[in-house]
Formats: C-alpha cells, sequence, structure tokens
C-alpha cells in the first residue's frame, strides 16, 4: 500500500533580490513499511522537503497525498487526526523539547493530548517505551539541560514513537551524536521499524549513515531528485557524477578516520 505520494512539489523562498528553488518539482511514492533515505549535499532541500511532506510549511505547487487522500489543501482542523501518524524528529533535539518543563511531563502531554492510551495508563506506557531505548525512567523526572544529546535524542524517538505514528521523518537525527551513540540510534530505529511497521524517511547527508538504515534511497540535488532506487546498487554503481561525489566523501571521511 502507498503511504506517501507527493507530485510535482514546489517550494521557492524568496531572498534579497534572488529566487532560491528549495523543492524544484519532486515528484516520488513511499510504500507502507519501507525505509527510504534521502541524501543529499546541505543545502539541496532535504529539510524544506520532509516539512512539506508533513505540511509543516506549504507548497507553492504539487500535492501531497497520505494513505492514498491528497491533503495538500487540508486545514489545521483537517490535519489534526494525522498530526499523530505523520512525525518529524529533527537534528537538535534541544528545538524538540521546551526548556523549562520535565521531559516526562512534555511526554505525557502529547501522549494525553493524541488519545493514545488511557489517562491512567499514560505514565506507564511512557516508562515501557523509555525501557525499550534503553533510558532509564527516571530521566523522565529532569529538565532537558540535565540530558547528554544522546540521551535527549532517545527522549525526542520516545517523543514520537509513543504518539505510534505511521510515518517517520527523521532529519539528520544522529548527525550531532558520537559515532557509537549513532549505531546505537541506528539499531534502535530498526528494531522499532520492524515492532511497529513504521514507514520511514531518514535525512541524512551520510550516504554511508543511510546504508545503515535504509533499503531504498532518494539523492537529491538543488531541489531535484537526481537518482533514486535501491541504496545498495546506487552505492556501488552510481550514474550521476554528483552520487559519486557523495560516496565518496564518506569514504574519504572513513579513510581519515581510520588513518
Ligand atoms: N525559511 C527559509 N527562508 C529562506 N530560505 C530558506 C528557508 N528554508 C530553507 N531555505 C533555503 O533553501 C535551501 C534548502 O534548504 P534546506 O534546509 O531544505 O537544505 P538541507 O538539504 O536540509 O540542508 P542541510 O543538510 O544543511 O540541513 C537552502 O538554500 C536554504 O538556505
Ligand atoms: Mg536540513
Amino acid at each position: 500500500m502507498e503511504k506517501i505520494r507527493v507530485r510535482n512539489l514546489k517550494k521557492y523562498f524568496k531572498v534579497g533580490g534572488g529566487l532560491i528553488k528549495a523543492v524544484d518539482g519532486v515528484d516520488f511514492s513511499i510504500n507502507e513499511g519501507e525505509v527510504y533515505a534521502l541524501v543529499g549535499e546541505s543545502g539541496s532541500g532535504k529539510s524544506t522537503l520532509g516539512k512539506l511532506i508533513l505540511k509543516l510549511i506549504e507548497p507553492d505547487e504539487g500535492e501531497i497525498f497520505f494513505n492514498g487522500i491528497n491533503i495538500t489543501r487540508f486545514s489545521k482542523e483537517q490535519m489534526r487526526p494525522l498530526r499523530r501518524k505523520m512525525q518529524m524528529i529533527f537534528q537538535d533535539p534541544f528545538t524538540t523539547f521546551n526548556p523549562i518543563y520535565k521531559i516526562g511531563n512534555q511526554i505525557f502531554e502529547s501522549v494525553k493530548f493524541h488519545k493514545v492510551v488511557e489517562h491512567s495508563f499514560v505514565e506507564d506506557y511512557v516508562v515501557q517505551l523509555m525501557r525499550f531505548v534503553a533510558l532509564h525512567p527516571d530521566i523522565l523526572k529532569k529538565y532537558p539541560s540535565q540530558l547528554s544529546g544522546g540521551q535527549l535524542q532517545r527522549c525526542a524517538i520516545v517523543r514520537a514513537i509513543s504518539l505510534k505514528p505511521e510515518f517517520l521523518i527523521c532529519d539528520e537525527i544522529v548527525s550531532a551524536l558520537d559515532v557509537s551513540i549513532q549505531v546505537q540510534i541506528i539499531e534502535l530505529l530498526k528494531a522499532l521499524k520492524s515492532e511497529l511497521n513504521l514507514t520511514v524517511l531518514f535525512i541524512t547527508h551520510d550516504i554511508g549513515v543511510a546504508r545503515r538504515i535504509a533499503d531504498k534511497v532518494f539523492v537529491m540535488r538543488a531541489g531535484k531528485i537526481v537518482e533514486s532506487g535501491i541504496i545498495e546498487k546506487i552505492f556501488y554503481n552510481p550514474e550521476h557524477e554528483y552520487t559519486k561525489r557523495l560516496i565518496s566523501s564518506v569514504l574519504s571521511i572513513k579513510t581519515q578516520g581510520e588513518n
């Protein structure tokens, strides 16, 4: 079943006297249960595309379908029941949480708001998810500033998956983390993915990281998808010069790291 489809999606930004074509005619579909990576250099339009799909920003042109339904012109009210089903996790987990409230209260509130489980079960439900991401439930009593980046990113994952989403966009969620924690978070996402039958769009500039989690890939350059398909095939046999550059930049970083 088709989970997401976008058709001729465009988003331009007027900056100074110029026009930035952040997303410039993107077409694709993602089937239920698939994990796609969206890779591309900085500024290629990955985050903008992610936000467009979830209607966090409005497109200039094009259409977005979720479960076969055209949501492009859905109002805030029409989107509300879908909000729970489509979640996005961002690079900086500090932006996910309000610094003045305890982590737990913030997660409980969103679970209550979306009525995911009965009120009296909310805390047990979240504690269970904390265990699943290997975090001690006491962390729920802390403030965002009291946690490490890796802990907070796990909390952001708990917050997103506590809503039982169908479609999850992860935008550079491991980029700011140490390599060992990156691996843990990716393994965690894989486990969650199969447990929850999630459909995932995993945004990263690093095609090496993308290979660890995704089966398929969209390669984005200057607002356009220039290449797409099975990630292993593209990794070993890229068609575009641009894709070759993305791959060799990953390989050269690895070599430097190993020396
Ligand atoms: N709100 C905005 N106003 C003006 N320009 C914007 C806005 N958002 C994004 N852009 C521009 O659109 C282009 C695409 O940005 P976007 O953040 O989508 O890229 P990205 O691929 O996510 O990059 P990165 O890997 O650095 O996160 C960039 O040139 C960016 O400066
Ligand atoms: Mg981005």
